[in-house]
């Protein structure tokens, strides 16, 4: 692992979304930035003061702290006031925020209580779309700043257990392209990573979520993907290295994505 850090970041300012604990991809996001020189506010849901101990990565970053509900405007808004005022102009945002309510108190696909489904929606995909809206709407984010989003295959393909949150990261990453095709004008770049099962405080919420997670590692030629390595992808996205791309689901999965079976599995199954 790079511990040293290459400066890809230095003089960057920009906002964290969704670090709870130190399982979070969003805090490996954050330690990873941190080490390439780049300085952010930390922002989650008021309840994760409760359940999270972001307070301490806020310490060891010296990162200020942003309680905001993703599906509130009027938290949003105060959120990027508050990061402007500490920061100045925002050279990139992370959105690591996500929530399957329906899959989370064990109700099937089948049996959907849409006020759930809604708020599913709403936490984990429309969110990000109020997210850029309210950066912009307060003149937050600087010419040429970079926006990632976390995503999930499930986007594309049916995973039994991954249920509403398939629609969710659809939802997602279609805000993503819309949003990215207004965003160019102003050289503005916004991107989804869809990452492979990594063991998160999210990720395990989801009933069968150890059979998915192993599924995916028996069927990448590299493994899954861990939270670390998910960071330091971020960051060359973060980078100015990346300043052409945008509009993109970009598979950091351990080739899982490219897959259809290995020896190993149909050995498995002839033996079965
Ligand atoms: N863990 C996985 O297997 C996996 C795989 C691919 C993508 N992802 C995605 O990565 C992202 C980060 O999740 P994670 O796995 O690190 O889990 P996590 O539980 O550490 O992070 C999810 C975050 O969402 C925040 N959140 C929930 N409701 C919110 C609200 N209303 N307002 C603001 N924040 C809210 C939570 O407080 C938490 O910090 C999510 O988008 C998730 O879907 C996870």
């Amino acid at each position: 692992m790079n511990t040293a850090g290459h400066g890809l970041l230095a003089g960057k300012k920009g906002v964290i979304f969704g670090a709870l604990n130190d399982k979070s991809i969003a805090w490996a996001i954050a330690e990873a930035v941190y080490r390439e020189g780049g300085r952010f506010a930390l922002s989650n849901a008021p309840m994760a003061q409760r359940l999270g101990t972001l307070q301490e990565l806020a310490q060891k970053t010296d990162s200020p702290l942003l309680w905001a509900d993703a599906t509130s405007d009027k938290d949003l808004q105060a959120a990027f006031e508050d990061a402007k005022a500490a920061l100045g102009p925002l050279d990139f945002i992370v959105h690591a925020i996500g929530m399957g309510v329906n899959v989370r108190k064990r109700r099937s696909y089948e049996q959907l209580r849409y006020n759930w489904y809604i708020k599913t929606l709403d936490i984990s995909a429309v969110s990000l779309h109020r997210i850029v809206h309210h950066a912009l709407e307060c003149g937050a984010l600087a010419d040429g700043a970079s926006i990632v989003a976390l995503s999930y295959i499930g986007a594309q393909r049916s995973f039994s257990k991954y249920q509403e949150m398939g629609d969710a990261k659809a939802l997602l990453e279609s805000i993503v392209r819309t949003w990215g095709a207004r965003l160019g004008a102003r050289k503005i770049r916004i991107n989804a990573i869809s990452q492979s099962p990594t063991r998160t405080t999210a990720g395990q919420g989801i009933a069968g979520f150890d059979a998915m997670y192993e599924y995916g590692n028996r069927l990448s030629p590299l493994g899954n993907a861990d939270a670390a390595s998910c960071a330091d992808y971020t960051v060359t996205l973060l980078s100015d290295l990346a300043r052409m791309v945008t509009m993109q689901t970009l598979y950091h999965d351990g080739g899982f994505s490219s897959m259809g079976i290995t020896d190993e599995i149909v050995e498995a199954l002839n033996a079965s």
